[in-house]
Protein backbone atom coordinates (compact mmCIF):
# COMPACT_ATOMS: atom_id res chain seq x y z
CA UNK A 1 0.00 0.00 0.00
CA UNK A 2 2.52 2.13 0.95
CA UNK A 3 3.75 1.91 -2.49
CA UNK A 4 0.59 2.63 -4.16
CA UNK A 5 0.55 5.98 -1.94
CA UNK A 6 3.82 6.89 -3.23
CA UNK A 7 2.87 6.31 -6.95
CA UNK A 8 -0.33 8.64 -6.54
CA UNK A 9 2.08 11.42 -5.13
CA UNK A 10 3.30 11.11 -8.52
CA UNK A 11 0.60 10.73 -10.46
CA UNK A 12 -1.37 13.70 -8.43
CA UNK A 13 2.42 16.15 -8.58
CA UNK A 14 2.18 16.03 -12.79
CA UNK A 15 -1.27 16.66 -13.02
CA UNK A 16 -2.38 19.57 -15.27
CA UNK A 17 -4.93 21.28 -15.95
CA UNK A 18 -5.62 24.23 -18.63
CA UNK A 19 -9.48 24.72 -17.69
CA UNK A 20 -12.18 24.69 -15.47
CA UNK A 21 -13.94 21.25 -17.15
CA UNK A 22 -9.91 19.68 -16.30
CA UNK A 23 -9.99 20.86 -12.68
CA UNK A 24 -12.93 18.84 -12.06
CA UNK A 25 -12.03 15.62 -13.81
CA UNK A 26 -9.11 15.88 -11.16
CA UNK A 27 -11.63 16.53 -8.68
CA UNK A 28 -13.71 13.88 -9.91
CA UNK A 29 -10.97 11.03 -10.10
CA UNK A 30 -9.17 11.62 -6.78
CA UNK A 31 -11.52 13.53 -4.40
CA UNK A 32 -14.82 12.79 -4.65
CA UNK A 33 -17.04 10.11 -3.03
CA UNK A 34 -15.86 7.16 -6.00
CA UNK A 35 -12.54 8.62 -6.41
CA UNK A 36 -9.11 7.21 -5.83
CA UNK A 37 -8.89 8.42 -2.27
CA UNK A 38 -12.13 7.31 -1.15
CA UNK A 39 -11.03 3.55 -2.28
CA UNK A 40 -7.46 4.00 -0.74
CA UNK A 41 -9.80 4.52 3.06
CA UNK A 42 -11.32 1.43 2.42
CA UNK A 43 -8.62 -0.44 1.81
CA UNK A 44 -6.65 1.20 5.16
CA UNK A 45 -9.72 -0.62 6.95
CA UNK A 46 -8.33 -3.85 6.38
CA UNK A 47 -4.72 -3.23 6.91
CA UNK A 48 -3.56 -5.18 10.15
CA UNK A 49 -3.06 -2.74 13.17
CA UNK A 50 0.38 -2.81 13.49
CA UNK A 51 0.66 -1.05 10.12
CA UNK A 52 -2.01 1.74 10.90
CA UNK A 53 -0.02 4.10 12.33
CA UNK A 54 2.19 4.35 9.43
CA UNK A 55 -0.19 3.84 6.86
CA UNK A 56 -2.62 6.46 8.23
CA UNK A 57 -0.14 9.19 8.34
CA UNK A 58 0.91 8.83 4.90
CA UNK A 59 -2.33 8.65 3.86
CA UNK A 60 -3.56 11.40 5.89
CA UNK A 61 -0.11 13.38 4.09
CA UNK A 62 -1.32 12.66 0.86
CA UNK A 63 -4.60 13.58 1.14
CA UNK A 64 -3.54 17.21 2.26
CA UNK A 65 -1.05 17.12 -0.93
CA UNK A 66 -4.12 16.06 -2.99
CA UNK A 67 -6.26 18.80 -1.73
CA UNK A 68 -3.41 21.30 -2.44
CA UNK A 69 -3.06 20.21 -5.44
CA UNK A 70 -6.65 20.50 -6.35
CA UNK A 71 -6.60 24.34 -5.56
CA UNK A 72 -3.67 25.34 -6.99
CA UNK A 73 -5.03 23.92 -10.02
CA UNK A 74 -8.56 25.64 -9.46
CA UNK A 75 -6.72 28.99 -8.95
CA UNK A 76 -4.79 28.46 -12.20
CA UNK A 77 -7.71 27.89 -14.34
CA UNK A 78 -9.64 30.76 -13.25
CA UNK A 79 -6.63 32.96 -14.06
CA UNK A 80 -4.22 32.33 -16.16
CA UNK A 81 -6.52 30.80 -18.91
CA UNK A 82 -5.77 31.66 -22.29
CA UNK A 83 -9.59 31.67 -23.31
CA UNK A 84 -10.46 34.25 -20.97
CA UNK A 85 -7.49 36.89 -22.12
CA UNK A 86 -8.82 36.23 -25.77
CA UNK A 87 -12.30 36.90 -24.64
CA UNK A 88 -11.46 40.44 -23.15
CA UNK A 89 -11.91 43.35 -26.34
CA UNK A 90 -9.25 45.32 -25.39
CA UNK A 91 -10.35 47.70 -28.19
CA UNK A 92 -13.66 48.51 -26.83
CA UNK A 93 -14.25 52.24 -25.47
CA UNK A 94 -14.08 52.66 -21.72
CA UNK A 95 -17.28 53.69 -19.80
CA UNK A 96 -17.64 57.62 -19.75
CA UNK A 97 -17.13 58.23 -15.91
CA UNK A 98 -19.65 61.66 -15.76
CA UNK A 99 -17.33 64.63 -15.04
CA UNK A 100 -17.93 67.34 -12.12
CA UNK A 101 -18.59 70.87 -12.53
CA UNK A 102 -17.55 73.86 -10.71
CA UNK A 103 -19.92 75.37 -8.70
CA UNK A 104 -21.88 78.83 -10.28
CA UNK A 105 -20.79 80.77 -6.92
CA UNK A 106 -17.29 79.26 -7.21
CA UNK A 107 -17.16 80.39 -11.33
CA UNK A 108 -18.34 83.45 -10.65
CA UNK A 109 -16.12 84.25 -7.64
CA UNK A 110 -12.91 83.45 -9.65
CA UNK A 111 -14.07 85.45 -12.74
CA UNK A 112 -14.40 88.44 -10.14
CA UNK A 113 -11.10 87.85 -8.52
CA UNK A 114 -9.79 87.91 -12.20
CA UNK A 115 -10.78 91.11 -13.50
CA UNK A 116 -9.59 92.39 -9.67
CA UNK A 117 -6.07 90.80 -10.26
CA UNK A 118 -5.23 92.07 -13.42
CA UNK A 119 -5.89 95.48 -11.71
CA UNK A 120 -3.43 95.17 -9.32
CA UNK A 121 -5.39 93.68 -6.19
CA UNK A 122 -4.12 90.60 -4.19
CA UNK A 123 -7.07 88.14 -2.58
CA UNK A 124 -7.25 87.89 1.39
CA UNK A 125 -9.14 85.83 3.40
CA UNK A 126 -10.05 85.49 7.00
CA UNK A 127 -12.19 83.27 9.82
CA UNK A 128 -15.93 82.74 8.98
CA UNK A 129 -15.75 82.54 13.63
CA UNK A 130 -15.42 85.83 14.35
CA UNK A 131 -15.17 88.37 17.45
CA UNK A 132 -16.89 91.64 18.02
CA UNK A 133 -13.97 93.52 17.20
CA UNK A 134 -13.34 92.39 13.41
CA UNK A 135 -16.58 92.42 12.97
CA UNK A 136 -18.14 95.31 13.78
CA UNK A 137 -16.53 97.96 16.68
CA UNK A 138 -13.43 98.18 14.58
CA UNK A 139 -15.87 99.49 12.06
CA UNK A 140 -17.42 101.86 13.31
CA UNK A 141 -20.67 100.35 14.10
CA UNK A 142 -22.48 102.29 16.79
CA UNK A 143 -22.95 100.16 20.57
CA UNK A 144 -26.57 100.05 19.52
CA UNK A 145 -26.34 99.52 15.48
CA UNK A 146 -29.10 96.61 14.62
CA UNK A 147 -27.10 94.56 12.59
CA UNK A 148 -25.37 93.35 16.10
CA UNK A 149 -28.34 92.20 17.05
CA UNK A 150 -29.43 88.90 17.87
CA UNK A 151 -32.35 88.96 14.72
CA UNK A 152 -28.95 89.14 12.03
CA UNK A 153 -25.90 87.77 13.75
CA UNK A 154 -25.63 83.97 14.61
CA UNK A 155 -23.95 84.15 18.48
CA UNK A 156 -21.82 81.57 19.36
CA UNK A 157 -21.00 82.82 22.97
CA UNK A 158 -21.59 86.19 24.02
CA UNK A 159 -20.15 86.11 27.48
CA UNK A 160 -17.31 87.25 28.42
CA UNK A 161 -16.49 87.75 25.01
CA UNK A 162 -18.72 88.20 22.11
CA UNK A 163 -18.06 84.84 19.31
CA UNK A 164 -19.61 85.19 15.99
CA UNK A 165 -20.30 83.91 12.47
CA UNK A 166 -18.94 86.84 10.91
CA UNK A 167 -22.29 89.14 8.76
CA UNK A 168 -19.94 90.53 6.21
CA UNK A 169 -16.13 89.65 5.04
CA UNK A 170 -15.47 93.67 5.84
CA UNK A 171 -14.24 91.78 9.20
CA UNK A 172 -11.05 91.04 6.71
CA UNK A 173 -10.56 94.51 5.80
CA UNK A 174 -9.48 95.39 9.43
CA UNK A 175 -7.40 92.06 10.04
CA UNK A 176 -5.41 93.00 7.16
CA UNK A 177 -4.80 96.75 8.17
CA UNK A 178 -4.00 95.34 11.15
CA UNK A 179 -1.41 93.45 9.91
CA UNK A 180 -0.12 95.35 7.16
CA UNK A 181 1.22 98.67 6.68
CA UNK A 182 -0.26 100.29 3.24
CA UNK A 183 -0.67 100.68 0.63
CA UNK A 184 -2.95 97.52 0.84
CA UNK A 185 -4.70 96.43 -2.52
CA UNK A 186 -6.59 93.71 -1.76
CA UNK A 187 -10.06 91.46 -2.58
CA UNK A 188 -11.46 89.26 0.17
CA UNK A 189 -13.93 86.25 -0.96
CA UNK A 190 -15.67 84.42 2.08
CA UNK A 191 -19.15 82.91 3.11
CA UNK A 192 -20.95 84.81 5.95
CA UNK A 193 -24.07 84.19 7.78
CA UNK A 194 -26.92 85.60 8.95
CA UNK A 195 -29.74 84.71 11.04
CA UNK A 196 -32.57 84.60 8.34
CA UNK A 197 -35.38 82.34 7.11
CA UNK A 198 -34.36 80.77 4.05
CA UNK A 199 -36.63 81.79 1.24
CA UNK A 200 -36.03 82.11 -2.42
CA UNK A 201 -34.69 85.88 -1.88
CA UNK A 202 -32.90 85.38 1.37
CA UNK A 203 -30.75 82.68 2.85
CA UNK A 204 -28.69 82.13 6.16
CA UNK A 205 -25.40 81.93 4.23
CA UNK A 206 -23.91 83.49 1.10
CA UNK A 207 -20.95 84.57 -0.24
CA UNK A 208 -19.15 87.98 -0.46
CA UNK A 209 -16.26 89.42 -1.68
CA UNK A 210 -14.71 92.48 -0.14
CA UNK A 211 -12.49 95.06 -1.87
CA UNK A 212 -10.24 97.68 -0.17
CA UNK A 213 -7.58 100.03 -1.01
CA UNK A 214 -5.03 102.11 0.73
CA UNK A 215 -2.81 104.08 -0.15
CA UNK A 216 -2.23 107.90 -0.11
CA UNK A 217 -4.03 110.41 -1.93
CA UNK A 218 -6.78 107.82 -2.88
CA UNK A 219 -10.16 109.15 -4.22
CA UNK A 220 -13.43 108.53 -4.37
CA UNK A 221 -12.60 109.08 -8.28
CA UNK A 222 -10.44 105.91 -8.15
CA UNK A 223 -13.05 103.87 -6.64
CA UNK A 224 -15.56 104.69 -9.28
CA UNK A 225 -12.64 104.10 -12.14
CA UNK A 226 -11.89 100.73 -10.57
CA UNK A 227 -15.70 99.56 -10.02
CA UNK A 228 -16.66 100.83 -13.81
CA UNK A 229 -13.52 98.78 -15.23
CA UNK A 230 -15.24 95.70 -13.05
CA UNK A 231 -18.90 96.51 -13.88
CA UNK A 232 -18.03 96.79 -17.93
CA UNK A 233 -15.83 93.19 -17.90
CA UNK A 234 -18.22 91.36 -15.40
CA UNK A 235 -21.46 92.27 -17.46
CA UNK A 236 -20.24 93.50 -21.16
CA UNK A 237 -18.07 96.84 -22.44
CA UNK A 238 -21.86 98.47 -23.20
CA UNK A 239 -22.92 98.65 -19.25
CA UNK A 240 -23.19 101.93 -17.68
CA UNK A 241 -23.26 102.48 -13.58
CA UNK A 242 -24.95 104.84 -10.93
CA UNK A 243 -23.53 105.48 -7.67
CA UNK A 244 -26.62 106.56 -5.69
CA UNK A 245 -25.89 108.28 -2.12
CA UNK A 246 -26.02 105.68 0.96
CA UNK A 247 -24.93 104.78 4.57
CA UNK A 248 -22.83 101.94 6.25
CA UNK A 249 -20.85 102.63 9.17
CA UNK A 250 -17.48 102.24 8.05
CA UNK A 251 -17.33 104.49 4.93
CA UNK A 252 -17.81 107.97 4.41
CA UNK A 253 -19.15 108.89 2.06
CA UNK A 254 -21.05 105.81 0.69
CA UNK A 255 -22.77 104.78 -2.03
CA UNK A 256 -24.34 101.81 -3.72
CA UNK A 257 -23.57 100.82 -7.14
CA UNK A 258 -26.10 99.98 -9.68
CA UNK A 259 -25.43 98.56 -12.87
CA UNK A 260 -27.65 99.54 -16.33
CA UNK A 261 -29.92 96.50 -16.80
CA UNK A 262 -28.85 94.30 -19.01
CA UNK A 263 -32.22 92.48 -19.94
CA UNK A 264 -34.12 95.34 -21.27
CA UNK A 265 -30.86 97.68 -22.09
CA UNK A 266 -31.83 100.29 -19.56
CA UNK A 267 -35.15 100.92 -21.15
CA UNK A 268 -37.17 99.16 -18.19
CA UNK A 269 -38.40 95.66 -17.72
CA UNK A 270 -39.97 93.22 -15.26
CA UNK A 271 -36.84 92.44 -14.01
CA UNK A 272 -35.49 95.55 -13.47
CA UNK A 273 -38.93 96.82 -11.86
CA UNK A 274 -39.26 99.77 -14.86
CA UNK A 275 -36.16 101.31 -13.51
CA UNK A 276 -33.39 100.45 -16.09
CA UNK A 277 -31.24 99.78 -13.17
CA UNK A 278 -30.27 97.13 -10.86
CA UNK A 279 -28.44 97.73 -7.70
CA UNK A 280 -25.07 95.36 -7.17
CA UNK A 281 -22.99 96.49 -4.47
CA UNK A 282 -21.96 99.09 -1.91
CA UNK A 283 -18.91 100.85 -1.40
CA UNK A 284 -17.72 104.46 -0.39
CA UNK A 285 -13.84 106.13 1.48
CA UNK A 286 -12.87 104.11 4.28
CA UNK A 287 -14.28 106.54 7.82
CA UNK A 288 -11.13 107.78 9.34
CA UNK A 289 -12.48 106.24 12.91
CA UNK A 290 -11.96 102.12 10.94
CA UNK A 291 -8.29 103.82 9.83
CA UNK A 292 -7.24 104.50 13.52
CA UNK A 293 -9.30 101.42 14.70
CA UNK A 294 -6.78 99.37 12.61
CA UNK A 295 -3.46 101.88 13.77
CA UNK A 296 -3.01 103.77 9.94
CA UNK A 297 -3.23 107.03 10.06
CA UNK A 298 -5.79 109.12 8.52
CA UNK A 299 -3.90 112.26 8.06
CA UNK A 300 -1.65 110.12 5.77
CA UNK A 301 -3.42 107.75 4.10
CA UNK A 302 -6.85 107.35 2.63
CA UNK A 303 -8.90 104.36 1.50
CA UNK A 304 -11.96 102.96 -0.45
CA UNK A 305 -13.91 99.53 0.04
CA UNK A 306 -16.49 98.07 -1.72
CA UNK A 307 -18.67 94.89 -0.64
CA UNK A 308 -20.52 92.49 -3.49
CA UNK A 309 -22.70 89.43 -3.23
CA UNK A 310 -21.38 86.80 -5.04
CA UNK A 311 -24.87 85.48 -5.76
CA UNK A 312 -26.38 88.54 -6.34
CA UNK A 313 -24.09 89.02 -9.12
CA UNK A 314 -24.45 85.15 -10.40
CA UNK A 315 -28.03 85.84 -10.23
CA UNK A 316 -27.93 88.66 -12.47
CA UNK A 317 -25.42 86.95 -14.97
CA UNK A 318 -27.45 83.64 -15.14
CA UNK A 319 -30.82 84.66 -14.25
CA UNK A 320 -31.30 82.27 -11.39
CA UNK A 321 -34.66 83.04 -9.48
CA UNK A 322 -34.11 80.99 -6.69
CA UNK A 323 -31.04 81.31 -4.01
CA UNK A 324 -31.99 78.21 -3.04
CA UNK A 325 -30.55 76.41 -6.07
CA UNK A 326 -27.50 77.43 -4.65
CA UNK A 327 -26.85 75.12 -1.81
CA UNK A 328 -29.49 72.19 -3.33
CA UNK A 329 -26.60 70.04 -5.28
CA UNK A 330 -29.10 69.48 -7.64
CA UNK A 331 -26.41 68.62 -9.88
CA UNK A 332 -29.03 69.27 -13.14
CA UNK A 333 -28.52 72.69 -11.76
CA UNK A 334 -25.18 72.72 -10.89
CA UNK A 335 -23.77 71.21 -14.62
CA UNK A 336 -25.89 74.05 -16.54
CA UNK A 337 -22.94 76.87 -15.34
CA UNK A 338 -19.84 75.56 -16.99
CA UNK A 339 -21.18 74.74 -20.18
CA UNK A 340 -23.04 77.75 -20.74
CA UNK A 341 -19.73 79.86 -20.98
N1 LIG B 1 -20.40 94.95 4.38
C1 LIG B 1 -21.53 95.40 3.61
C2 LIG B 1 -22.65 94.38 3.69
O1 LIG B 1 -22.43 93.28 4.09
C3 LIG B 1 -21.14 95.59 2.18
C4 LIG B 1 -20.23 96.75 2.00
C5 LIG B 1 -20.75 98.01 1.76
C6 LIG B 1 -18.86 96.61 2.10
C7 LIG B 1 -19.93 99.09 1.61
C8 LIG B 1 -18.03 97.71 1.95
C9 LIG B 1 -18.59 98.97 1.68
O2 LIG B 1 -16.71 97.64 2.04
O3 LIG B 1 -17.77 100.01 1.52
O4 LIG B 1 -23.75 94.68 3.38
Amino acid sequence: MIDKIEAIRKEVDGAKAENASQVEEFRLKYLSKKGILSALMEEFRNVPSEQKRELGQKLNQLKVFVTEKYNSLKEGAGSGNKLDIASIDLTRTATPMPVGSRHPISIVRNDIIKIFSDMGFSVAEGPEIEDDWHVFSSLNFPADHPARDMQDTFFITRNPIEVLLRTHTSSVQTRTMEQNEPPIRIVCPGRVYRNEAISARAHCFFHQIEGLYIDKNVSFADLRQVLLNFARQMFGPETKIRLRPSYFPFTEPSAEMDISCDICGGKGCAFCKETGWVEILGCGMVDPNVLKACGIDPEIYSGYAFGLGIERITNLKYKVKDLRMFSENDVRFLAEFESAR
